[in-house]
């Protein structure tokens, strides 16, 4: 399969593969499967696990490699919480919108976090630092208000105490 020169944005990738082209490195992947239709599920984690989400140039030449339509990559890749169609930040925030944490003042604290990112939920920062996203309940209702940052969760969460966080994750 021929390469094209679409280079990825190093500042987002994954791959640790500096400035080689998305289709380079997407090939080295593909070449570890059949090229069988069943395979579009594990092609697409393993290429999200390498670059942080789904590039627009891996899904055309994750169709032409499985013989799929485009339109059917883009549509699960769409479909499935799991895959990212844009780059996410290298700090992800969850903030916990489920009925305990709400009433226990989850808006109070999405709204903090806003204000502080300058972005809304569901946005990432220009510089890439940051992805804030919402979730419906993260299961731990008795620690609500509830803030999950790249995976670990604070409980009794307070805006005053959201800001450290962010404090924290930007000296990782
Ligand atoms: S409602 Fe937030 S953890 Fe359950």
């Amino acid at each position: 399969m021929a390469s094209s020169s679409v280079t990825h944005d190093t500042r987002t990738c994954r791959c640790g593969q500096g400035a080689t082209s998305i289709e380079d490195r997407v090939n080295e992947i593909l070449a570890s499967f059949q090229g069988r239709k069943e395979e579009l599920i594990p092609v697409l984690q393993q290429v999200q696990q390498t670059f942080g989400y789904l590039p627009q140039p891996a899904m055309k030449s994750i169709a032409r490699f499985l013989g799929l339509p485009e339109s059917t990559v883009f549509g699960v890749g769409t479909f499935y919480v799991q895959f990212k169609l844009l780059p996410t930040g290298r700090n992800v925030i969850r903030v916990c919108r489920g009925t305990a944490c709400h009433v226990r003042g989850s808006a109070h604290i999405l709204g903090h976090l806003e204000r502080q990112l300058g972005i809304s939920a569901g946005q990432t920062t220009p510089d890439l630092e940051y992805s804030l996203e919402t979730i419906a309940c993260f299961g731990s209702c008795a620690l609500a208000p509830v803030v999950v940052s790249n995976e670990k969760v604070y409980g009794r969460m307070t805006g005053a105490r959201a800001a450290e966080i962010l404090d924290k994750e930007a000296r990782r």
